[in-house]
C-alpha cells in the first residue's frame, strides 16, 4: 500500500517549478513565432543589436540608443542581452535590462531592503517582422531567465501615447504603476524630438501569473476623462465615479510627422487626464480600443 507522503511527492514532481513553467512559456511562444531568443554575448552580434536598435529609433550612427561597447559591459557583467533570430539566422529582435531594484522596495524610503530586480531599458522587433509573436516571445524569454535568477520583478517604461506599446505591454499582462512627465528630459532620436518624453512605468510582478489585463471600454459618453474630438483633437472630460477613461491618439507616430503640433496637445492632455495618480487613483489596464482606464483605489 502506497504511503500518503509517497503521494505528495508524486504529486508535487508533475508539477513544474516557476522557473520551468516561465521556461516552458517562452518556449512554446518562441515556437509559435518561428524564433530561437537567446543570450547575445559576442562583439560582432552585439554590434548587430545596436544597429537594429539604431534602425527602429532612427538615430544617427555616431549617437545609437545603446552602444555596442556598453551592451558588451553589461552582459558581461550579469544583465540581460538576448535577441531573437530567425531559423535562417537572421536577427528578427533584441533586448536588454539591467540588474536593478525593485521599484516597490527603492521607493519606501530605505526601510525596506533592496529586492533585486530586473529594469528592460529597451526592446524592438525588427522593422517588417511586428505582430508575429516575436515581440512577445522575447519578453517571456527575459521573465524566464529574470524567474530563474530569483528576481521579483521586471520594470520598463514607455511612451504612454504609443497605443501599440500600451497594447502590447497589457497584453503580456504588466501593471502601469507610475507616470512621469519628462523622464528622460528632451530627447533627439527621430522618435522622440520635440514630443517631451513622458513616461509610464510598467511592471511584471514575477510572483504573479502573466495574464494579459485588457480592460473593458467605456459605455456612453460618461466617465471618459479624454477622448478625441470627430477630428482627431484631445477634448478633456471631468470625472464622475470612480472610474475614468484616457484616450490615446490611433497613431501618434504617424501624427508626429504629419502634425507635431497636434501631437505635442496629445502629450499634455494625457498627462493632464494622468493627474488623478497622483491623489489615489490608479491604471487598471488599457482597453482594446486604445483607452487607459483609471479607478480609484
Ligand atoms: C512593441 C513591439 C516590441 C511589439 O512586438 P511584436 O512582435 O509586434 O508584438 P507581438 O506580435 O508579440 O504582439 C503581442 C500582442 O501585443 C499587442 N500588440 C502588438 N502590436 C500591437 C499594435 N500595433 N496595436 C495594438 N496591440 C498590439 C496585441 O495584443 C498582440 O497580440 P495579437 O497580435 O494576438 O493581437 C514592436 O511593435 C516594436 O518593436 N516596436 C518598436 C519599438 C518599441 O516601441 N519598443 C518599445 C516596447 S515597450
Amino acid at each position: 500500500m502506497r504511503h500518503h507522503s509517497d503521494k505528495v511527492t508524486q504529486v508535487s514532481r508533475t508539477l513544474p517549478t516557476p522557473q520551468r513553467h516561465a521556461d516552458q512559456v517562452a518556449q512554446a511562444a518562441a515556437q509559435r513565432a518561428g524564433v530561437t531568443v537567446d543570450e547575445v554575448v559576442s562583439p560582432g552580434r552585439l554590434k548587430d543589436v545596436e544597429q537594429l536598435f539604431r534602425t527602429v529609433w532612427e538615430t544617427d550612427r555616431d549617437r545609437p540608443p545603446i552602444s555596442a561597447d556598453v551592451l558588451r559591459a553589461l552582459v558581461h557583467s550579469g544583465s540581460y542581452v538576448a535577441a531573437a533570430y530567425t531559423a535562417d539566422g537572421r536577427l528578427a529582435a533584441a533586448g536588454v535590462g539591467f540588474l536593478a531594484t525593485d521599484v516597490r522596495s527603492a521607493e519606501v524610503g530605505g526601510t525596506e531592503s533592496p529586492v533585486a530586480s530586473m529594469h528592460s531599458h529597451i526592446a524592438a522587433v525588427a522593422p517588417g517582422t511586428e505582430r508575429h509573436g516575436i515581440g512577445s516571445a522575447l519578453k517571456l524569454h527575459q521573465r524566464g531567465w529574470a524567474i530563474r535568477r530569483g528576481l521579483r520583478s521586471i520594470t520598463w517604461t514607455f511612451d504612454p501615447l504609443v497605443r501599440r506599446n500600451a497594447g502590447f505591454n497589457a497584453h503580456l499582462g504588466a501593471e502601469f504603476v507610475r507616470y512621469y512627465p519628462d523622464f528622460y528630459g528632451e530627447m533627439a532620436d527621430g522618435r522622440n524630438a520635440g514630443q517631451g518624453s513622458d513616461r509610464l512605468l510598467a511592471r511584471w510582478d514575477l510572483q504573479l501569473p502573466a495574464v494579459p489585463r485588457v480592460a473593458v471600454e467605456p459605455v456612453g459618453d460618461r466617465q471618459r476623462l479624454l477622448e478625441p474630438d470627430g477630428d482627431g483633437r484631445p477634448v478633456a472630460g471631468t470625472i464622475e465615479g470612480d472610474r475614468a477613461w484616457v484616450a490615446t491618439p490611433a497613431n501618434i507616430e504617424q501624427l508626429r510627422r504629419v502634425d507635431p503640433d497636434l501631437a505635442g496637445r496629445w502629450r499634455i492632455a494625457v498627462r493632464d487626464a494622468m493627474e488623478p495618480l497622483q491623489s489615489g487613483w490608479r491604471i487598471d489596464g488599457f482597453t482594446a480600443g486604445g483607452s487607459y482606464l483609471l479607478v480609484r483605489e
